[in-house]
């Protein structure tokens, strides 16, 4: 069992039609045809949708993707058109909207790891592969790689895990020269992310793209360089050959796994609710990262 612990009921604006609830965003298209992005407070983990929302999150996710959009604006266009929430829009959609180009996705979850860990940790262990790319000997949990990887994902619905395909499996799929542009684009977005993190003291060892076509353009979608969609590891305690302590959901997943939750993550039931001292660790934690990577205080 997986999906919604509650399915939220979206918020109707007049002149947008609602289009689709996902795990965290609410997709609306204007008047104009362009898709108006919300970010919610939801939060996800273990294939579910959270009953209990972090405050700010929505909030600081929309922003962080802003700030990374300027930092790779040369080197791929984004879907950004305005921050502006639409009239009669709810007064807290403000900070957590983003008017975007409505753009022909290509669905593939365009990974890029510069660092072993997560389901390219357990490949590894099995193989001495990543997403079917050979490896050197010797790597354990954390281990920086030799260069960055591509190691794309097909994109599943709500509460199905998605699932790491070889390079071969995306150009049967896409085309072998969309297969080239999102291979090219995402190991050229994680180099220059990664530096830029590292810079402030953050390891990105891994993150996920999303990205479409506006006509022939390749353009890059979705969320960026979030906690959501990155690990981000602390570089002062970074120590290979265990797990890293990491910007994210680490707090919630280890609280559900813990028997304080009462949680059997095996069982059919869905993940009860979050303890304030959960949610107030994991908010600071979304805070953190924020500042610390955009060099701004949040409020
Ligand atoms: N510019 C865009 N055009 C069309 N779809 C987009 C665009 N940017 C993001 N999306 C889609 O919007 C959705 C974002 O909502 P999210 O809650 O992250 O969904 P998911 O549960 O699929 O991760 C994703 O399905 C993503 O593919
Ligand atoms: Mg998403």
């Amino acid at each position: 069992m997986s999906g919604f612990v509650e399915k939220p009921e979206p918020i109707q604006v007049p002149g947008l039609v609602h289009l689709h609830t996902g795990k965290v965003r609410e997709l609306y298209q204007n008047e104009a045809g362009d898709l108006v992005m919300v970010a919610s407070d939801r939060m996800s983990a273990y294939d579910w949708v959270l009953p209990t929302e972090i405050p700010d999150k929505g909030r600081i996710l929309t922003q962080l993707s802003l700030w990374w959009f300027d930092q790779l604006a040369d080197l791929v266009p984004h879907h950004v058109l305005s921050t502006e929430p639409p009239p009669g829009a709810p007064a807290d959609w403000a900070g957590r909207t983003t008017v975007c180009k409505s753009l022909q996705m290509v669905p593939v979850e365009c990974v890029a790891r510069g660092y072993l860990t997560g389901s390219g940790l357990v490949e590894y262990d099995d193989s001495r592969t990543v997403c079917g790319l050979a490896l050197p000997e010797g790597l354990v949990d954390g281990s920086e790689l030799p260069a960055p990887i591509f190691t794309p994902a097909t994109k599943a619905a709500v509460g199905e895990h998605d699932e790491n395909v070889s390079y071969e499996e995306v150009a049967r799929q896409v085309g072998a020269d969309t297969a080239a542009q999102l291979r090219q684009a995402t190991l050229a977005v994680y180099s220059r992310a990664r530096d830029i993190a590292r810079d402030r003291g953050i390891i990105l060892a891994d993150t996920k793209f999303e990205f479409g076509f506006e006509g022939e353009q390749l353009v890059i979608a979705d969320e960026v360089l979030t906690p959501d969609s990155s690990r981000f590891w602390p570089a002062d305690q970074w120590q290979p050959g265990r797990a890293q302590p990491s910007y994210d959901k680490q707090f919630v997943r280890d609280w559900l796994t813990s028997p304080a939750s009462g949680w059997d993550r095996k069982s059919e039931q869905p993940p009860p609710p979050l303890p304030a001292q959960v949610v107030d660790a994991t908010r600071a934690k979304y805070v953190e990262a924020y500042e610390r990577l955009t060099g701004t205080s949040w409020s």
